[in-house]
C-alpha cells in the first residue's frame, strides 16, 4: 500500500508587518509605559520595560517579516492585537474561511473532488472556538461527506495530523484532507519584546491518499514523540473565567533559550533514528523540511544530522518571510520547494514545538 501526499495548498493574508514596523510600535509603547510609571520604576516598585530591535530579531531568529490577519490593531499602541469584526453564526468562521481557500488549492493540485474525500482533519495550535469543530464547518463548506475532527499538538500538529491521515487510510478511508490554519497573531503578546516578533498567520492544506501511480510524496515512515515541558505554554482556556484569571499572562510565552537547547538534540536524535531504521544515510535525503521557528535552530539540526559541511539549501527556510507559523511551517517549506526533489529521492519533514512534541516523516518522491 503506497500512501501519498498528492497535493498541498497555501493561503496567507495580504497584510505584512516588517521587523522595523513591529519594533517602532513596541518601542513607542515601552517609552510611554516607562514615562507613565517613572515614579514607581524609580522606587523599585515596577520593572522598567525594555525596547526591541530589528537587528536582534533577524540575528536571533532569521525572521524579517510576517503576514497577519489585521495589521492596524497590532501596531496601535492603545490596543496591540488584531481588530476583527465578530461574525454571526450564519457566516463562515474566519478559521474555516482560510481553511477552505487552502483546501481548494490542495484538492486542485491533487486532482481530487469533494466527493472523493472521506476525512477532514483541522490540525493546529489554536481553534477559534470549542465547538462545533471548525473542521466540520470546513467539511460542510466544501461539500465533503464522511467525518471531520479538530486536533491540537501545537507546532507539531501537521506531522501528527499526517500520522492520523495515514492510519485512517490504512483503516479504509479513501482520501484525507488535512488543514492547518494558524491565526497566531491573536494569541501573541505584542507588548513583550521576548516574543512579539515570533509568529505569523497562514493556512495550509494537504491531500493524503492511497495510490500506485499518482505523483507526490510517499509517506515511507512516520515517527512521533512527546515529552512534557513547561517551557512553551499558552494558558488561555475555558477555566480562566472561573479562576478570575485575565490578561496578557494567559497568552503564549516561552523560555526560548531552554527550548533551543533541549529541542535541537531531541529532533536530531529522532531523525537519525528514523534514517537508521530505514537504512538510509543523511546524504540520501535531499531536503529537510524542518519546523520554521528559528533559522539558527534549523542550521544546528542540519549539522547534527548531515554534518558540518551540509549545504544550507538542504534545510529550506521560509520563516524570513512568514515568521513562525506554528504547525503550517513545515508544510509551507515543502509546498515551496517540493520541485527541488526528483522522483526516487527522499525528504524528511520534521516538526517540533510545545508539549514538547516532535514528529518526523520520511517521504519519497514518486511520479
Ligand atoms: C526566542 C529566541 C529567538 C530568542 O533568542 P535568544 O538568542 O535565545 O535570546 P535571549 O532570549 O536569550 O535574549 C538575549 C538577549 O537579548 C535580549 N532581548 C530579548 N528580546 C529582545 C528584543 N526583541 N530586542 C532586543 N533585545 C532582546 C535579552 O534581554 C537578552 O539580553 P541579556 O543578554 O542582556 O540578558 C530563541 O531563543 C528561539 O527562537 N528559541 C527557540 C524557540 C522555539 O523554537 N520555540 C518553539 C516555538 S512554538
Amino acid at each position: 500500500m503506497s500512501i501519498r501526499i498528492t497535493g498541498t495548498g497555501l493561503f496567507h493574508p495580504t497584510e505584512v508587518i516588517s521587523n522595523q514596523e513591529l519594533v517602532a510600535s513596541l518601542n513607542a509603547y515601552v517609552e510611554r509605559y516607562n514615562q507613565a510609571h517613572a515614579e514607581q520604576i524609580a522606587a523599585g516598585e515596577l520593572a522598567e520595560l525594555h525596547g526591541s530591535s530589528a537587528e536582534f530579531i533577524e540575528k536571533a531568529s532569521g525572521i524579517k517579516s510576517r503576514y497577519v490577519v489585521e495589521k492596524s490593531g497590532i501596531l496601535d499602541i492603545d490596543r496591540m492585537y488584531p481588530r476583527l469584526a465578530e461574525r454571526s453564526n450564519d457566516e463562515l468562521s474566519l478559521q474555516a474561511e482560510w481553511g477552505v481557500i487552502a483546501a481548494k488549492q490542495a484538492m486542485q493540485q491533487a486532482g481530487v473532488t469533494a466527493d472523493e474525500i472521506d476525512v477532514v482533519i483541522l490540525a493546529c495550535s489554536n481553534m477559534q472556538r470549542a465547538y462545533p469543530a471548525v473542521s466540520i464547518e470546513i467539511q460542510s463548506a466544501l461539500g465533503i461527506k464522511g467525518y471531520a475532527y479538530d486536533m491540537n499538538v501545537a507546532c507539531s500538529s501537521a506531522t501528527f495530523g499526517l500520522k492520523q491521515a495515514h492510519d485512517a487510510i490504512q483503516a479504509g478511508a479513501r482520501r484525507v484532507l488535512m488543514v492547518n490554519v494558524e491565526i497566531t497573531s491573536a494569541h501573541l503578546n505584542f507588548k513583550s519584546r521576548d516574543c512579539h516578533f515570533i509568529f505569523g498567520d497562514v493556512a495550509t492544506a494537504t491531500i493524503i491518499e492511497e495510490s500506485s501511480d499518482k505523483a507526490g510524496f510517499e509517506l515511507v515512515d512516520l515517527s512521533l514523540q512527546t515529552q512534557f515541558s513547561n517551557n512553551i505554554r499558552n494558558n488561555f482556556g475555558f477555566l480562566n473565567r472561573c479562576e478570575d484569571a485575565f490578561g496578557d499572562a494567559l497568552l503564549f510565552n516561552q523560555d526560548g533559550r531552554k527550548v533551543f537547547k533541549e529541542v535541537c538534540p531531541l529532533v536530531a536524535q529522532m531523525i537519525n533514528q528514523q534514517l537508521e531504521k530505514n537504512q538510509l544515510l543523511a546524504d540520501q535525503v535531499k531536503r529537510f523540511w524542518l519546523h520554521q521557528a528559528n533559522a539558527n535552530m534549523n542550521e544546528l539540526i542540519l549539522k547534527y544530522v548531515a554534518g558540518k559541511q551540509a549545504e544550507a539549501e538542504r534545510a529550506p527556510i521560509i520563516l524570513d518571510e512568514f515568521a513562525n507559523t506554528s504547525s503550517a511551517g513545515v508544510i509551507i517549506a515543502m509546498h515551496k520547494t517540493a520541485h527541488e526533489v526528483c522522483v526516487g529521492e527522499y525528504a524528511i519533514l520534521s516538526s517540533f514545538g510545545a508539549g514538547y512534541s516532535v514528529g518526523t516523516v520520511l517521504l519519497k518522491k514518486v511520479g
